[in-house]
C-alpha cells in the first residue's frame, strides 16, 4: 500500500518506556507513548493525527455516552525473530470493525486510513512490541459518537482512535467457567455479532455474580432457552468432541472470531475434522461425563488459546482433563503461535510486515 494519508505526528516529550516494567504487564493498563486518531466530520474522514496518548477533551453529552454509539476491535502485534514487527490478520479486524459500524449506524473507516494510521503508529512507537515470548503488542481500534446532542438518533460526528499496549495472555491458567442460564449476552435479531460497547456493559453484572462464586468466565447460551452454548464474551469457545473439533456456528448473536476462524483453517489443514454447529449444553455436560468431551478451551485475539479446566452448571462442577495432556488444543495452539511470532511458514499471508 502506496502512503496517502497526510498524517500530523507530534511527538510525545518523553517516552515511559523507561519506567515501564516489562516483566508486570497487566492486560490493557500500560499504554504506548502515542496514539492515533481521526474525527468523521461533514460526511467525512478526517484531521488524521499521531498525538502523546492520554485524554481527548470531549462533552458529557456526547451520544456514545448516552445511547451507547461505541465499537472497538481487538488485534496484536508480535516480534520477529529478526526483529521485525508482523500484526495478525489486520484485514479480517477491519471488516469486522465495519460490519459493527454498520450495525451501530456508524460510518465505516476506510482501508488507507485503518492500515496507514496503524503502521504510522507502531513504527513510532515500535520499540513497545514486547519481545517475551507469550507477549505481544494489543491493538485497540476504537470509535464512538461525538455529536453533543441529546435527540436519540445516529450522530453525524465520530472519533476514531488507535490505542496500543504490550502485554502477555489475558488469562494466565486454565478458566473455571460458568453455563450462565439466567441472563442473556446477545439476542436474535440484536447486536451480538457486533463488537460493540453495550454487548460487554450487559456482561458485566452477570459476571461479577459468576466471580463471587469463584467463577472466572461465563459461557453464554442462547437467549430463547438457554439450551444451547454461543460464546465466551471475552472470546469463542471450541471443543473436541470424539475427537473432532466442535465448535458453536456463527449466528447474529456470535461474534465471528478470527482467532477462532484461523484455528478452525488450521484444525482442517492439519487433517482434524471440524464441525460448526449448534452445540447444546446438555451435549457438553453429558459429554464430559461420558468421556466424549475431551478438551475445551477460548479463543480470542487476548485470549489466545485458554484452555477450560473446569464447567459449572446449575450448582454442579464438571471437571475437564488435564490441560497439558491435550494434545488438539496444545498443538493447535503451537501452530497458530509458530506462524504469528514468525517461527514457521505464514502460507495464508496472515502476517504484515509493518
Ligand atoms: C479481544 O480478544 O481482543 C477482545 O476484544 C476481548 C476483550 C474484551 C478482552
Amino acid at each position: 500500500m502506496t502512503d496517502t494519508l497526510d498524517i500530523s505526528i507530534t511527538r510525545a516529550e518523553e517516552t515511559r518506556l523507561t519506567v515501564t516494567d516489562f516483566s508486570l504487564l497487566p492486560f490493557g493498563k500500560v499504554f504506548t507513548d502515542h496514539m492515533f486518531t481521526a474525527d468523521f466530520e461533514d460526511g467525512e474522514w478526517k484531521n488524521f493525527q499521531i498525538l502523546p496518548y492520554g485524554p481527548i477533551p470531549t462533552s458529557p453529552a456526547i451520544s456514545a455516552l448516552h445511547y451507547g454509539q461505541a465499537i472497538f476491535e481487538g488485534m496484536k502485534a508480535y516480534r520477529l525473530p529478526d526483529g521485525r514487527i508482523s500484526v495478525f490478520r489486520a484485514d479480517k479486524n477491519l471488516d469486522r470493525f465495519n460490519k459493527s459500524a454498520v450495525r451501530m449506524a456508524m460510518p465505516t473507516i476506510p482501508e488507507e486510513i485503518f492500515m496507514q494510521g496503524l503502521a504510522t503508529l507502531l513504527k513510532i512507537d515500535e520499540k513497545w512490541v514486547p519481545a517475551q515470548e507469550n507477549y505481544s503488542l494489543y491493538i485497540r481500534p476504537v470509535m464512538y459518537a461525538t455529536d453533543p446532542y441529546l435527540g436519540v438518533r445516529a450522530s453525524d460526528t465520530y472519533k476514531f482512535a488507535l490505542l496500543t499496549t504490550p502485554t502477555g495472555p489475558y488469562y494466565s491458567n486454565a478458566l473455571k467457567v460458568k453455563i450462565e442460564d439466567q441472563y442473556t449476552r446477545a439476542d436474535d435479531g440484536g447486536v451480538g455479532y457486533a463488537k460493540t460497547a453495550g454487548n460487554y456493559a450487559r456482561s458485566l453484572y452477570p459476571f461479577a455474580e459468576a466471580q463471587k462464586e469463584g467463577f472466572d468466565q461465563l459461557i453464554w447460551t442462547d437467549a430463547a432457552a438457554h439450551e444451547y452454548i454461543e460464546e465466551a464474551g471475552t472470546a469463542n469457545l471450541l471443543f473436541v468432541i470424539d475427537g473432532k473439533l466442535v465448535t458453536p456456528s456463527i449466528r447474529s448473536t456470535v461474534l465471528d472470531g478470527v482467532t477462532r476462524d484461523t484455528i478452525i483453517t488450521l484444525a482442517r489443514e492439519q487433517g482434524v475434522e471440524v464441525e460448526e454447529r449448534r452445540v447444546s449444553v446438555k451435549e457438553i455436560i453429558e459429554g464430559i461425563q461420558n468421556g466424549r468431551v475431551t478438551e475445551a478451551f477460548a479463543a480470542g485475539t487476548a485470549a489466545t488459546v485458554t484452555h477450560i479446566g473446569q464447567i459449572g452448571y446449575r450448582g454442579e462442577l464438571y471437571q475437564l482433563s488435564d490441560p497439558a495432556t491435550r494434545s488438539v488444543s496444545n498443538g493447535i495452539a503451537k501452530t497458530l503461535n509458530d506462524i504469528r511470532y514468525g517461527l514457521s511458514e505464514d502460507s495464508h499471508g496472515w502476517n504484515w510486515i509493518i
